[in-house]
């Protein structure tokens, strides 16, 4: 992004329009001091006012005119184009508060230029002439960026030390820890201060950045937002520029009383980078528990997460429909899974190589949240999951390498997908009843290298008395599992599919059956604290109300830009 470009006008146009002339006076009356003055010397003054005008006060103004037209756009290209999630290298977030910093930075430098070298040289002159030109800063970003630049580190360098700790607890292999490149990172600055800065708390949404900074560092921040405020506004206000002066501190009440409102960036489109495919799981909270796809050389995961409406949208749709009509919707989320995915070529093997041919991708394998103890795998959010990572790679066969190309239809139904799939490879799971059922169920445990639970490969439970799919319910639980699964792996396009399906009707006939091993939710999140991805999402709400904050106190400088005609 560059700057907009505005031309600086150094010297009065004689044919400015009367009304603009007419403005500025107003402006420069209303922040200069009051006094009655005879009619001619009115006229003097003003006419000496305006000259001078423009020239000293041009950098000021167009500075905070592009840094504000620069934000505003951003802004508004942000809702539009939405955030790229990834997790390798910075992703969105990142880069906007990097761009808004630099900005920010650049603003201040010129704004110091313009007391250092321009014209009048206040900072040469006298202390308060200098801290009111200072007041023309952004100091409410510039510190923002400072602390954010702070907790970014510490964050980072935390989730790096508990990954390492969680590899550790599991006993994952020691290569994949070796992954940690960065040596710096692993100063954690916990250690330093004594505290830790980020404690996520969302549970009304993803915009309580307040609750979840530590008060320490927040207050620290407040304070020191507050002092440099102060002293620049005292400075201001004696150099009679009044309502800078009052509005800078206006904008740090408004910035510490978190006046802005909640941002509604969680309606933006969210997209996914090949390393951080999330996918959003059903819940009636503001927040929840979000399953993170297997990538390359990191394992499956499970973090909690606030809300984001964008992931959410579909999935809400569904929530209270009937299973009857589940398939059909389930396709609206399928298709805009796929619709939010950015992948390369290289992703979308790695991904076909864990759901084809496990065994060789043994970091892939890896389960690296919690596992609920006493709960088997063949639960609805893990088929879930699965069928998403299956549709994807389904969807993009284009780019797979031959041998993978030829093996979709191991996880696919010829008959219901509508493709050209290789006729010798037998879908996993479609041998007729339980041994069918059983295939699947191993399928799974493998692409976990776990050990199948016995639980989850002879189910126990009682067997229902009706069911919502079978015309007559079987007397016992292998006949019913055996119909059941039948039913599913004909009449789903995909082995996943099925399972899904089959997880779903399970619940519906016998209910959720926890004591025998059955449960939405086998994988869990270690904790609360969630990942880097939550992080920035909460954040975006203190960028927010700074901006409004610095714009509110700004707005004499970009109004009475405006009225001097910067944007001739
Ligand atoms: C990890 O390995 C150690 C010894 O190598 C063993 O004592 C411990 O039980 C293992 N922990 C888990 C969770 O497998
Ligand atoms: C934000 O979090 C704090 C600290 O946990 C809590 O006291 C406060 O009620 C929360 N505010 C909202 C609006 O959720
Ligand atoms: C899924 O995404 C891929 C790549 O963007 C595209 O080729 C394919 O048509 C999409 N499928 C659907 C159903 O939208």
């Amino acid at each position: 992004m560059a700057l907009p470009h505005h031309h600086v006008p150094t010297s009065a146009s004689l044919a400015f329009p009367t009304v603009v002339f007419a403005l500025v006076v107003a402006l420069r009356l209303a922040s200069a001091a009051p006094a009655p003055m005879a009619g001619d010397l009115l006229e003097k003054r003003n006419n000496a006012l305006f000259s001078s005008f423009q020239a000293e006060q041009g950098l000021h103004q167009a500075a905070a005119l592009s840094a504000m037209t620069l934000l505003i756009t951003a802004h508004r290209a942000i809702m539009n184009t939405g955030f790229v999630l990834r997790q390798r290298s910075l992703s969105t977030d990142a880069w906007v508060v990097l761009t808004v910093g630099l900005v920010t930075c650049i603003w201040t430098t010129l704004v110091v230029l313009s007391g250092l070298l321009f014209k009048e040289r206040p900072c040469r002159a006298s202390l308060e002439a200098c801290l009111a030109r200072m007041s023309y800063a952004p100091w409410m970003l510039q510190i923002l960026f400072f602390f954010w630049l702070i907790a970014f580190w510490d964050e980072v360098s935390y989730l790096r030390s508990k990954d390492v700790e969680h590899r550790m607890r599991l006993n994952l292999s020691d290569s994949s820890i070796a992954e940690t490149k960065h040596a710096w990172l692993s100063i954690t600055l916990p250690r330093i201060l004594g505290f830790r800065i980020w404690k996520l708390e969302c549970s009304r949404g993803p915009s309580n950045w307040s609750g979840s900074v530590d008060p320490k560092f927040r207050w620290l921040l407040y304070g020191t937002i507050t002092s440099v405020v102060v002293i620049t506004a005292y400075g201001a206000i004696r150099g009679a520029l009044y309502s800078l002066g009052l509005l800078n501190l206006v904008g740090v009440v408004l910035f510490v009383a978190g006046a802005g409102g909640a941002n509604m960036y969680a309606g933006a489109p969210h997209v996914y980078n090949g390393d951080m495919l999330r996918i959003a799981l059903t819940t009636r909270h503001r927040e929840g528990t979000v399953y993170i796809l297997p990538f390359r050389n990191r394992g499956f995961d499970a973090v909690w997460s606030p809300k984001i409406d964008y992931e959410h949208r579909e999935v809400d749709a569904l929530s209270n429909s009937e299973a009857e009509g589940r398939r059909r919707d389930l396709r609206h989320i399928l298709a805009a899974f796929n619709e939010s995915t950015e992948l390369d070529p290289d992703a979308v093997n790695d991904l076909a190589g864990w759901l084809y041919e496990p065994e060789k991708h043994p970091t892939m394998q890896q389960i690296k949240c919690k596992r609920a103890p006493g709960i088997h795998l063949i639960g609805s959010s893990i088929m879930f999951a699965l069928w998403h990572s299956e549709y994807l790679v389904f969807m993009r066969r284009g780019l797979l390498q031959p041998d993978y190309e030829r093996m979709v239809g191991s996880l696919r139904s010829p008959k219901l997908t509508g493709a050209d799939l290789d006729a010798s490879v037998r879908q996993v799971g479609n041998l007729p009843g339980l041994e069918g059922y059983q295939e699947a169920v191993r399928y799974v445990y493998r692409l976990f290298d776990q050990p199948v639970d016995d639980m989850a490969l002879n189910p126990t439970s009682p067997t229902p008395k009706t069911s919502i799919v079978l015309d007559k319910c079987p007397d016992t639980i292998e006949d019913y599992t055996a119909q059941l699964w039948d039913h599913c792996i004909t009449a789903e396009e995909s082995t996943f599919a099925a399972l899904y399906a089959f997880t779903c009707y399970w619940v519906s006939d016998v209910g959720s059956d926890a004591t025998h091993g059955w449960h939405q939710f086998p994988l869990r999140a270690w904790d609360r604290e969630g990942d880097l991805v939550s992080w920035h999402v909460v954040w975006r709400q203190a960028w927010y109300s700074a901006i409004i904050a610095q714009l509110t106190s700004m707005s004499p400088v970009i109004l009475s830009a405006f009225a001097a005609g910067i944007l001739q």
